[in-house]
């Protein structure tokens, strides 16, 4: 059976993953750190931890806090920098059999601009994942919102590298299908629905927020509905592959995002809980197609869209 799909038919380097599943940004680390433990080249894709300029502390503790069917989370993009990242992460990477996408965040369209130049031709680096939203900083970063913001960051990104290039789209604006429309216009190979939802939680015994930065971005199965209806509205109004991301937990609910129209899925929150999560849905996946006699995993997308 083939598992293999397509996420970057529009782009020269081309980008063909030999499965559809990929891990989530900011819940698989740098792949690094799960190497040893598991068999991690047989991922669709890794994408890395959102990457800035310069290494980020983050926002105070807690960051973390568990609701009822999801999680809250508010680490406000710490991460080691650009430099580290191509010094210590890319060499490794440039090893391994599983592509590894570099997920970039930036307060200006200048600074995308330049991490995408910077990461251009670096060994190790397949493609590039723009995060044009994040709730969890209070310093820029709400490219999202609207198409023309989210198009300039993209156009901007797109002139200073040729590879493949996912934007990735937040549910925090009025029309996600108008962002959508605007950042493939503008240049974007792939784009990746959805990230966290802004969310609150107050523990009343203490009377005070759950996290120390009071707000952060919801995730795991509570969004799970969110994300599939955007991803259902957004693959019937673009022509570049949609990658479905919010509470995927399982095979079935992987199944579910490709259904819809996703041409692959991202894992996020369930591989807090299991880090093998990804490679079970891969498993969960093969023993679907083989049970119902599908050949090829492409032909499953869009088909559950009544
Ligand atoms: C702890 C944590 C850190 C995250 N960090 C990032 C990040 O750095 N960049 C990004 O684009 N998304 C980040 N996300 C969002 C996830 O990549 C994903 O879009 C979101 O959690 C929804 O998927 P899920 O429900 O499977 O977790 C983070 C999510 C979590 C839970």
């Amino acid at each position: 059976m083939n598992l293999s799909v397509p996420l970057a038919p529009q782009n020269s380097r081309g980008l063909e993953l030999v499965n559809p599943v990929m891990t989530a940004s900011g819940t698989f680390g740098y792949g690094t750190e799960y190497s040893h433990l598991f068999d991690i080249q047989g991922l669709g894709a890794i994408v890395c931890k959102g990457t800035t300029l310069q290494p980020r502390q983050g926002n105070p503790q807690p960051r973390l806090a568990e609701v009822e069917h999801g999680l809250l989370n508010s680490v406000g993009l710490e991460n080691i920098g650009l430099q580290a990242l191509i010094e210590e992460k890319a060499p490794v990477w440039a090893g391994w059999r599983v592509p590894v996408f570099v997920n970039i965040a930036a307060g200006s369209v200048a600074d995308y601009a330049l991490l995408a130049a910077r990461l251009d031709n670096v060994a190790g680096v397949a493609a590039l994942e723009v995060n044009i939203s994040c709730p969890n900083i209070k310093d820029g970063c709400e490219f999202g919102a609207e198409p023309k913001s989210a198009a300039a960051v993209t156009e901007a990104v797109r002139r200073a590298t040729s590879l493949p290039l996912l934007v990735k789209l937040s549910p925090a604006t009025a029309s996600m299908v108008a962002v959508a429309r605007a950042v493939a216009a503008a240049g974007a190979d792939a784009v990746t629905i959805m990230n966290t939802l802004k969310g609150m939680a107050i523990d009343v015994g203490k009377r005070r927020p759950l996290l120390g930065n009071v707000t952060g971005g919801l995730s795991g199965p509570a969004v799970k509905p969110v994300a599939l209806a955007m991803v259902y509205e957004v693959a019937s109004a673009i022509k570049v592959p949609v990658i479905g991301c919010g509470g995927i937990s399982s095979a079935a609910d992987a199944l579910e995002f490709i259904m819809a129209g996703a041409t692959a899925v991202q894992v996020g929150t369930a591989s807090l809980v299991n880090p093998r999560a990804p490679i079970e849905i891969i498993e969960g996946l093969e023993k679907y197609l083989a049970e119902e006699g599908i050949k090829d995993i492409k032909d499953l997308v869009g088909v559950g869209r009544g």
